[in-house]
């Protein structure tokens, strides 16, 4: 079947937050800009919920996350489409009946999209049942296609049970493995930038770089989420994905085509070439209240911030560091990656010396200032000495015509295409876990430096400036809200 066959897409957990937030207003502004074949959306949750009740539900989410889009006679349309079906994630009789009903439903042979929107206890029961009840197997000329939420996985172990389990059920191009980072244009913009120019290529390697720096700091705490990131902290929550992704695609090599495969080939190759992380090369702080949020155990250790050193043992990158930070409560929100280059071999300028000279500084500005930046050395006028100038490019105006989708919109599009290059496979989910999973093993078993302490609000612990201190750096930035 082409793509533009009629397709259902089956939400599990649909009654949560990601429904009403993410995945029901990217569905819907992909349906007014005539990107969707044919639908139906069919909602599984435990609530006795009736469709109407679904449908006025996800109005409001739709009203408050896409509400420039919102329409009332397009919005009619689209929630005739949405559906509920009550059931139970772990019994397998519910997925029978669920099978009748998309039967049912459906007019002839249709694709299936099945979103696991649920928290992931849930992922192993769905992936059985939707195995038993035959649901996983493509009929002829129909796909069948599973989108997997993060957390994927608690640590290596748990990771490869599940991919384990997906694929005694899935074969591996019907999985996509969601990490909405890379559903940001932003972040799709770093392989665009660094390989459809031809003058940055060149430098990037450490001939001419320094080091790199990836943060991505947050301003919120982790609010009605505790429970959850209690479990978790920071180095599961945001390093495991977002920023090993990140990393990855600012490091690795050009694929030889944009297929799926070969950009996922370089990237596990890239994760694949990281040095084992040492543990002095790590900083975990906790800010301070973290503990009073309800859902938070007592004398709790998890850190919601974390900052990290870590070397990729290849010929472009050699000796180059990787400096890694990202944290709750922060000062700003801000996800910027910046490569620093190296300074001038001789400085030949008059008054110019090492100690006041600030090297060529690139920054590729994730978000909220979505662009890039450019400092290098200006001589001020009728001066003798230089000056930092920034040559900018913001996507605001820039494309002034094109606001910036949410991530989940292209994603689900993506997942609905066939197109996996901005999805993770099981070789890269592994290989990320391989690089956290000795650092919190460490951290628990107290082999590593306490934990420290922060003030919401702040830059975040004084040891991640440390971190870079000890060779003799500073984090940098360039874009408008640095942290
Ligand atoms: C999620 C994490 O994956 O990413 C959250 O679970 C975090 O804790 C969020 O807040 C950050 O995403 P964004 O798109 O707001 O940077």
């Amino acid at each position: 079947m082409e793509n533009t066959d009629p397709i259902t897409i089956v939400i599990f957990g649909a009654t949560g937050d990601l429904t009403e937030r993410k995945l029901i207003p990217a569905l819907y502004s992909s349906y007014c800009k005539g990107r969707l074949p044919a639908f139906n959306v069919v909602g599984f949750a435990r609530r006795d919920w009736s469709h109407e009740y679904f449908r006025d539900h996800l109005e409001e989410g739709v009203k408050e996350f896409a509400n420039d889009l919102f329409d009332a006679s397009a919005w009619e349309v689209f929630k005739s489409r949405l559906w509920y079906f009550r059931g139970n994630l772990d019994n397998a009789v519910d997925y029978e009946n669920l099978r009748a009903y998309l039967g049912k439903l459906e007019d002839g042979p249709t694709n299936r999209l099945y979103y696991m929107a649920t928290s992931p206890n849930f992922f192993i029961p769905i992936v059985k049942n939707l195995g038993n009840a035959g649901m996983a197997r493509e009929p002829e000329h129909c796909w069948r296609h599973v989108v997997i939420e993060k957390p994927f996985g608690h640590d290596l172990a748990s990771a490869q049970e599940l991919n384990d389990a997906v694929h005694g059920v899935f074969r591996e191009h019907q999985v996509y493995r969601i990490d909405h980072y890379l559903g940001k244009e932003t972040a799709q913009n770093i392989l665009y930038f660094r390989f459809a120019n031809t003058i940055f290529e060149p430098i990037w390697t450490r001939n001419y770089i320094d080091n790199v720096q990836i943060t991505v700091a947050e301003s919120v705490d982790v609010g009605h989420r505790a429970g959850y990131y209690d479990t978790a902290g920071v180095v599961r929550d945001m390093f495991q994905n977002h920023l090993m992704q990140l990393l990855a695609l600012v490091a690795m090599e050009p694929p030889a085509s944009f297929a799926a495969d070969a950009v996922r080939n370089e990237k596990v190759k890239l994760l694949n070439s990281v040095r084992p992380i040492v543990l002095t090369d790590t900083v975990r702080a906790q800010y301070t209240g973290y503990r009073e949020a309800e859902g938070v155990a007592e004398g709790s250790e998890t850190a919601t911030f974390a900052a990290l050193k870590l070397y990729v043992d290849n010929w472009r990158w050699q000796g180059v560091p990787f400096y890694l930070r990202s944290g709750k409560a922060l000062t700003r929100k801000n996800s910027e990656i910046v490569i620093q280059f190296k300074k001038p071999p001789h400085l030949m300028f008059e008054g110019l010396d090492d100690g006041d000279f600030t090297s060529n500084i690139l920054s590729i500005c994730i978000q909220p200032d979505e662009g890039i930046h450019l400092k290098f050395e200006a001589k001020v006028p009728d001066e003798r000495i230089t000056d930092s100038v920034d040559m900018e490019f913001h996507y605001q105006s820039s494309f002034k015509g094109n606001s910036l989708p949410d991530a989940y919109e292209r994603l689900l599009l993506d997942a609905i295409r066939g197109d996996a290059s901005l999805f993770t496979r099981s070789d890269g989910i592994e290989a990320a876990w391989q690089l956290v999973d000795p650092i919190l093993v460490g951290w628990m078993k107290g082999d590593a430096p306490p934990i420290a302490e922060y003030a919401p609000g702040s830059r975040g612990p004084a040891a991640a400036d440390e971190l870079l201190a000890r060779d003799g750096r500073v984090w940098r930035h360039g874009c408008e809200s640095p942290v």
